[in-house]
């Protein structure tokens, strides 16, 4: 693959990155010999939160700011390491008299406020699973996820709360909802002792859930153990590269893996001072945020890149950026024109990193010791073998185009599916985790993202799955039935785009252009309002029949050929269309 080497040179290490040499590293690399760097029980024992922050109160970081807190409004706050160890033991008592025990599912539907990072860590504290959900989503999504799990508890605030009272009667193993802004909770959690027992867990004992889509079928439930959080710590030290200097944000929420990853676990284990902006995206308010609390390293992700780009380098020469060190990227593939804008406006690039909610942390990566290729993804973290295989599970040449594979057994691997062993099973061929990613390997090691080998689509860096989405529109009583693709969008990586057949009785009306428009706008609407805020097609086009197969199933890759003015390819198993 031709491309433009960014080649390291002095100016890029002001400091000595913490990891000086990749490849060496790789050949040598045993993950037992970087277990030390966490702290274990006497009995063996683990807690993934304790690691991200309890152990630190016992040192000189006890009252060293892990979280920097400010909301749109400017309003902010402050905690300590002890602070928050303190806080999230308070909320870990709360549950346990709402007898929440080992492995018992609490689900957080907050915005990014605080109290959604103490829950979080409550909740790991005391064995019990936690759950994370948007604070777009709307009821359907909502549902399909709390009734999957069993979520034996929720963790919410007025605001939200009205969502989750639609669909409560669909809910009979929730048994409570904490509202965290409430008088009564406030009180509740100022009288709650600050004092607990922190649970004594194995590596693989579940710690925290994350529902995500496939091509098919409802969301599924990636389940992670505590042990994760040994290569979310070291790909935070040696990706993100923290250190006790830096003060670090990501700008990811912790409804997504990233958030989690690195907004709490590895980034904390790390013992970082972290920044949180609960607040909307806005290109000046993010260089505010950049200046004002002199960001060191720097994690988001390629649209928001995008989204910042049209304002210009001008816009970022008017703020001081001179503590920045240190960018990476994650979610969707990082464009080469994201990477020279950001030379260009910061003096650096960007670093790419590729994962999945599935791997837990980072695994193929530019390191900051390591030229970038423009354009790659990077290299296998050390203790990781990647490779590109057929369908199969043969290992390709160099240069071929297959599918991205690991070699099962990295730290942060998911444990399971929720309830859905097959579908685990499902993942694993010739004993290669297959990710569902297509992509290929150069000479020189880099690994290249080229697509996704199935439906699943990347809008502004979120996953979605077209099932969802079509669902949700053949919920609405003028809809027969919907295919929904990822359209290709320069801003967005891709948008929801959703072909729509129309009860006989709407057709007549459509062809009155007004009213078409209209439709489309309610359908649109329709989406956002049950299923998520993001969720929702921004394009829409009524058709007459779907292309499928002789058993039905609607054929998306057709769907999106034609959209895209490409060859249809192989139509043999296709109802006649
Ligand atoms: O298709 C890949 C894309 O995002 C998928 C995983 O999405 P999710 O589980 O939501 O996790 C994202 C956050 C870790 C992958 O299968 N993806 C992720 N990172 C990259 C990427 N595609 C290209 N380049 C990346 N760096």
């Amino acid at each position: 693959m031709k491309s433009v080497l960014y080649k390291k040179t002095k100016k890029d290490f002001k400091i000595l990155p913490n990891l000086e040499d990749y490849e060496r590293t790789y050949e040598r690399f045993n993950w037992k010999d970087w277990e030390k760097e966490l702290a274990w029980f006497e009995d063996g024992k683990i807690n993934a939160a304790y690691n991200a922050v309890d152990r630190h109160v016992d040192t000189w970081r006890k009252n060293k700011i892990a979280l920097y807190w400010e909301d749109d409004d400017g309003t902010q706050k402050k905690y300590t390491f002890e602070d928050v160890a303190l806080a999230s033991n308070k909320m870990g008592n709360i549950l346990k008299d709402f007898d929440v025990g080992r492995g018992d599912r609490v689900f957080i539907f907050l915005p990014r406020i605080p109290e959604l990072f103490f829950s979080f860590l409550g909740i790991l504290k005391i064995g019990a699973i936690a759950g994370t959900l948007f604070s777009a989503f709307q009821e359907q999504a909502l549902e399909d996820r709390l009734a999957n799990s069993d979520a034996k508890v929720l963790i919410t605030n007025s605001e939200l709360k009205p969502r989750v009272d639609k669909i409560r009667n669909k809910l009979p193993n929730l048994k409570h909802i904490l509202v965290v802004d409430t008088e009564s909770f406030t009180k509740t959690f100022a009288h709650t002792s600050s004092e607990l027992h922190i649970s004594h867990m194995d590596p693989e004992d579940y710690a925290f859930m994350l529902y995500t889509s496939g091509t098919t079928g409802k969301p599924k439930g990636i389940v992670h153990g505590h042990g994760t959080v040994l290569q979310q710590y070291l790909t935070a030290k040696w990706v993100l590269d923290l250190k006790d200097e830096d003060t670090y944000w990501c700008t990811a929420d912790p409804g997504w893996v990233t958030g989690i990853a690195y907004e709490i676990l590895g980034s904390w284990a790390c013992g970082v001072t972290s920044v949180i902006f609960a607040g909307r995206f806005d290109p000046k308010r993010w260089y505010q945020i950049l200046e004002k609390y002199r960001i060191t390293v720097w994690y988001t992700a390629p649209t928001a890149i995008r989204m910042l780009m049209p304002k210009g380098t001008q816009l970022v020469k008017q703020f001081d950026f001179s503590s920045l060190r240190h960018m990476c990227s994650v979610g969707e593939p990082l464009n080469p024109e994201a990477i020279t804008w950001a030379i260009s406006a910061f003096g650096m690039p960007f670093h790419d990193t590729w994962w999945q909610t599935e791997t837990g942390a980072m695994c193929i990566v530019n390191f900051p010791c390591m030229d970038i290729k423009i354009g790659a993804m990077g290299k296998p973290f050390p203790g990781l073998t990647a490779a590109i295989v057929d369908d199969q599970g043969k290992v390709l040449k160099d240069n071929e185009e297959g599918n991205i594979a690991l070699k099962p057994g990295w730290p942060s691997m998911m444990q399971t599916v929720w309830r859905r062993p097959q579908k685990y099973k499902s993942y694993f061929v010739n004993n290669w985790y297959i990710t569902g990613d297509r992509g290929m390997r150069d000479k020189d090691g880099y690994f290249w993202f080229i697509g996704r080998a199935d439906d699943v689509i990347k809008t502004s860096g979120e996953r979605v799955g077209p099932f969802e989405v079509e669902s949700a529109l053949v919920a609405h009583p003028a809809v027969i039935e919907a295919g929904v693709i990822g359209k290709p969008d320069p801003l967005r990586g891709e948008i929801i785009k959703a072909f729509v057949v129309l009860q006989s009785d709407q057709q007549a009306a459509i062809s009155n252009k007004k009213v078409g428009d209209k439709l489309k706008e309610e359908l649109s609407q329709f989406v956002k309002k049950h299923l998520a805020g993001h969720a929702y097609p921004r394009e829409i086009e009524f058709i007459d029949k779907l292309p499928k197969t002789r058993s039905g199933k609607i054929m998306r890759r057709i769907l999106k050929a034609k959209e895209m003015g490409l060859p249809v390819g192989d139509t043999s198993t296709l109802e006649e269309y």
